[in-house]
């Protein structure tokens, strides 16, 4: 009965759309497609099209799958006939009498066919809305046995649904090819898919040789390309098992068009926005990116100079003159490695890496890191070991045997993915050494910290205690001013001051006793609780004397540690200004790491712009009211004591409203202070999706310009009254997209939220939107600074420089990479006396 009614429904459905235009929706065996009768294949959304073309400035013709909605050239995503052009009109499509999809041209020459490994009985080809091609039987719909189909197939072009890798049950592979020119679609050198192995991962290759490889998959995220991680608008599976490895996007909103196509360089993803294709990544990146740039044992470290570093307790093969033909010779041992006696063998620990090549590797997922290195222990040509998998603080077992190739140092990445850590084996004594060497090189920062003192003075500049306080923390010295055995009074407000040798007085800190927070905040009761923040609740108190305070109740599973405390509780308290949350306190005890803040009666900027009941902040008075407030807050921030500190986690539930609705900026937990901590291993990204420059999205690559990008989406935020993401209201990706659409067709006007009472004059509204755009542009260097963007409010509109193309998805060419996004933006001590001297 069902069968019956969908074949009558389809078939009526086909005959209405065969007699009414030449674009059919199926191909049948009494249907065909011919090219000299321009007859077409749509799919059901008319978002594809399957016709014969004829590519760039060639005169054959080829059959094959375009977008049908996208104007322009860049349309073709699969082409059938790629190997045999047909050098005519005289193409024509058929499903033959052996149910086989067939591609027929003068002379009934066959120029490509599709075979379907079952004879069909009732074979009806489709193109569906995905973009793919289907030959299957009438009734059938389970795309499992589809008698054949394109996406099993792939050109060049990767869609959203189709799978690369490889179905082992069948020995299908799945592979990009590049097409060899823009005329000729017929596969050129370069491919890219997934290479089965133990652990497999994708690779690129240029005929045989190996071009790039993305890193084995972590369960997050390609340890190579932690990036390609699910997104707001992307969402990604691996697979791998017996039976198959694939890899696979989707696209989760539904209007967004996206494609990867891989071309004679690299793998591009392009994003559809705005009537052009922007490009969301492109792969390779850099020259670390290249296959096994620094050799065996080489680690690629696009900050370094050069970039090939030895890994710890490896030197280089040949000192050459640094010439990257040298470097790709690699490193070697330092000493002989003895592989019976087990008690001379030892495990570097190395922090973030790209895991090494695993051609010769070997993994079980059920095993713990404690077996994986006995596992590797007991076998002598095992070189290195790791967790295979990452999530929940890591599981499974991945071992490397033979020389370690490919490795590269990966940006820090976010906070929520544990890092990557990969065990090298080496001597024991070489192993004590690098940890000696270690040691030296941390008492060697606190030279260069005294040197920086040193200079400070000289200068006049009041030295910042913070850095007091690290140098201190080199020493082992607990200097921090509140201790552990301190009991808090009642009142719970004690200062402790310290003051060291010589030394301006230390910083001074209310500590209070655990009980006096518990009943002031009702025993964290749920009724007290004002939300959630990035690391932990966030509670309403009130203390004895009456005054009301915040208390942020630190989660005992987030990463935020001693470190990070200190941190956060340090540079609250240094910094006092108007438009900056103030730290009262904090508590410590036992396992409780408690920050206690003033209470602000209106909570937070979001609330207020994005709640749908209570939404609106009706007056423009308020809104340039709250935009002066962190422009003062952030420039506060840039500038105090001449050091700067970037915020890094700038937005709109950061920005806390008093009752006089001033802003005041907070969660400075996140903020680090410029000279860093010396140790590349906390480098890690914190931030929100959304509010993130691509620079530091992507390379952990963070500066004062990663806040003014944040403050630019702010600023879009605040004017408009809509979220950066999660903006469904266009076809634009999110707001920066929208905005700068607007702005590109002289339509900012329409930017405005409709709910303001009042609205400002257009000249200022107008240089308001310019002023956001000019923050958000994707390359750091155009981006303003605040002192900037402060006397840019005072400036007439037309005095204001025109906008370049924003950031509005993380695309960037290799190009993009130059000299000034590398070192000076990367937080290090040393980069700190650097830009020290050269500045002052
Ligand atoms: C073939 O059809 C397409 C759309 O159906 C049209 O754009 C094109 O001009 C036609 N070509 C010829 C030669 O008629
Ligand atoms: C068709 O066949 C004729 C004679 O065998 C040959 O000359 C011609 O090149 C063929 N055409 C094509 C397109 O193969
Ligand atoms: C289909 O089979 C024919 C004959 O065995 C072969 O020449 C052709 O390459 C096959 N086509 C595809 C797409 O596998
Ligand atoms: C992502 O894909 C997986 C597998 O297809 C699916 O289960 C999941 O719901 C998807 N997530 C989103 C946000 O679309
Ligand atoms: C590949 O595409 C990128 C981005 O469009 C472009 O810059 C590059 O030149 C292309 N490579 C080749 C060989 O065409
Ligand atoms: C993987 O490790 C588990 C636990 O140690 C073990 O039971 C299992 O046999 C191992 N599998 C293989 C293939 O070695
Ligand atoms: C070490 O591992 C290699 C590769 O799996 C294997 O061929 C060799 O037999 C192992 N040696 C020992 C002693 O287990």
């Amino acid at each position: 009965m069902d069968i019956f009614a969908s074949v009558f429904l389809s078939s009526s459905l086909l005959v209405f759309s065969f007699v009414s235009s030449d674009a059919a929706d199926s191909i049948t065996q009494s249907r065909f497609l011919s090219d000299i009768e321009n007859t077409t294949l749509v799919s059901k959304d008319r978002g594809f099209v399957l016709w014969f073309f004829s590519p760039g400035n060639s005169n054959n013709r080829y059959l094959g799958i375009w977008y049908n909605n996208i104007p322009g050239k860049f349309r073709v995503v699969w082409v059938a006939n790629r190997l045999k052009p047909i050098p005519d009109s005289s193409g024509v499509l058929m499903v033959n009498s052996a149910g086989s999809l067939v591609l027929l041209s003068q002379n009934e020459t066959v120029s490509w066919s599709a075979n379907s490994t079952k004879q069909a009985r009732n074979p009806i080809v489709e193109l569906l809305v995905s973009g793919n091609l289907v030959l299957r039987e009438e009734d059938e719909e389970n795309p499992e046995n589809y008698l054949w189909q394109s996406f099993d197939y792939p050109s060049d072009t990767w869609l959203p649904g189709m799978k690369l890798g490889w179905d082992l049950r069948t020995g299908l592979e799945r592979r990009l090819t590049e097409w060899k020119s823009l005329d000729d679609p017929s596969p050129g050198e370069m491919s890219w898919g997934i290479e089965v192995h133990n652990y497999p991962e994708l690779v690129m290759e240029k005929g045989s040789q190996k071009y790039f490889r993305s890193g084995p998959w972590n369960g997050i995220f390609f340890s190579g390309m932690p990036w390609l991680q699910a997104s707001p608008l992307f969402n990604y599976t691996f697979v791998s098992n017996k039976d198959e490895v694939h890899f696979m996007f989707e696209i989760t909103k539904i209007s967004v068009i996206a494609r990867a196509v891989l071309n004679q360089s690299m793998y591009l993803t392009y994003v559809w926005v705005d009537g052009e294709w922007e490009v969301y990544l492109s792969l390779p990146r850099d020259e670390c990116d290249v296959y096994n740039f620094c050799g065996a044992y080489g680690n690629c470290i696009i900050s370094e100079s050069p970039i090939c570093q030895c890994v710890e307790g490896f030197k280089p093969v040949s000192r050459g003159t640094g010439d990257p033909e040298e470097w790709s010779r690699g490193c070697e041992g330092k000493s002989q490695l003895s592989c019976e006696d087990k008690d001379k063998i030892g495990f570097l620990k190395l922090v973030g890496l790209k895991m090494p090549a695993t051609t010769y590797s070997w993994l079980n997922e059920s095993m713990n890191l404690g077996e994986c290195r006995v596992k590797c222990l007991n076998n002598c040509s095992c070189m290195a070991f790791a967790n295979s998998y990452i999530r929940d603080g890591g599981s499974g077992c991945a071992i490397w045997f033979g020389d370690l190739t490919d490795i590269r140092q990966m940006p820090p990445y976010r906070q929520d993915a544990n890092s990557q850590d990969v065990y090298i084996r080496m001597p024991a004594s070489e192993q004590a050494n690098s940890i000696k060497k270690e040691v030296k090189n941390k008492q060697k920062t606190k030279v260069v910290v005294i040197v920086v003192v040193a200079i400070a003075v000289v200068f006049g500049v009041l030295m910042i205690p913070y850095c007091i306080w690290k140098r201190s923390n080199f020493r082992g010295e607990d200097l921090i001013s509140f201790d552990f055995s301190n009991r808090a009074t009642e009142r719970g407000l004690i200062n402790k001051k310290r003051t060291g040798k010589g030394r301006t007085k230390e910083m001074e800190l209310p500590l209070f006793s655990f009980s006096s927070v518990s009943t002031a905040t009702n025993y964290f009761s749920a009724s007290n609780k004002l939300g959630e923040g990035g690391f932990g609740p966030v509670y309403k108190g009130s203390l004895l004397n009456g005054q009301l305070v915040a208390v942020k109740r630190l989660s005992r599973k987030s990463g935020q540690g001693w470190e990070e405390l200190k941190n956060e509780a340090m540079l609250i308290a240094k910094l006092q200004h108007k438009n900056l949350v103030k730290l009262l306190g904090c508590c410590i005890e036992r396992d409780e790491k408690i920050l206690i803040y003033e209470y602000l009666p209106n909570k937070s900027l979001d609330y207020f712009l994005f709640d749908p009941i209570r939404r609106g902040i009706k007056d423009w008075a308020t809104r340039t009211h709250i935009i002066e407030g962190i422009v003062q807050g952030l420039l506060y921030l840039h500038q105090y004591s001449r050091l700067q500190i970037i915020h890094r986690d700038l937005k709109a539930s950061n920005i806390l409203l008093d009752k006089d609705m001033n802003p005041k900026i907070s969660d400075f937990g996140l903020a680090r202070i410029f000279c860093g901590n010396g140790s590349q291993a906390t480098n890690r990204i914190v931030g929100t999706y959304g509010y993130m420059s691509p620079e530091y999205a992507m390379e952990g690559l963070f500066s004062i310009k990663s806040d003014v990008f944040s403050f630019g989406v702010l600023l879009l935020e605040i004017l408009s009254g809509k979220k950066n993401t999660g903006f469904y209201q266009s076809d634009s990706i999110n707001l920066i997209g929208y905005a700068w659409n607007l702005w590109k067709s002289n339509r900012s006007l329409e930017l405005m939220d409709p709910i303001l009472g009042d609205t400002p004059p257009t000249n200022v509204f107008l240089s308001y939107i310019n002023i956001a755009l000019l923050c958000v542009q994707e390359n750091a260097v155009d981006r303003p600074t605040i002192s900037d963007v402060i006397s840019m409010f005072n400036k007439e509109p037309a005095l204001l420089p025109s906008p370049k193309k924003p950031a509005f998805s993380f695309g960037r060419g290799m190009e993009d990479l130059g000299s000034s996004k590398r070192k000076p933006e990367i937080c290090s001590l040393n980069d700190m006396t650097v830009s020290i001297l050269e500045a002052r």
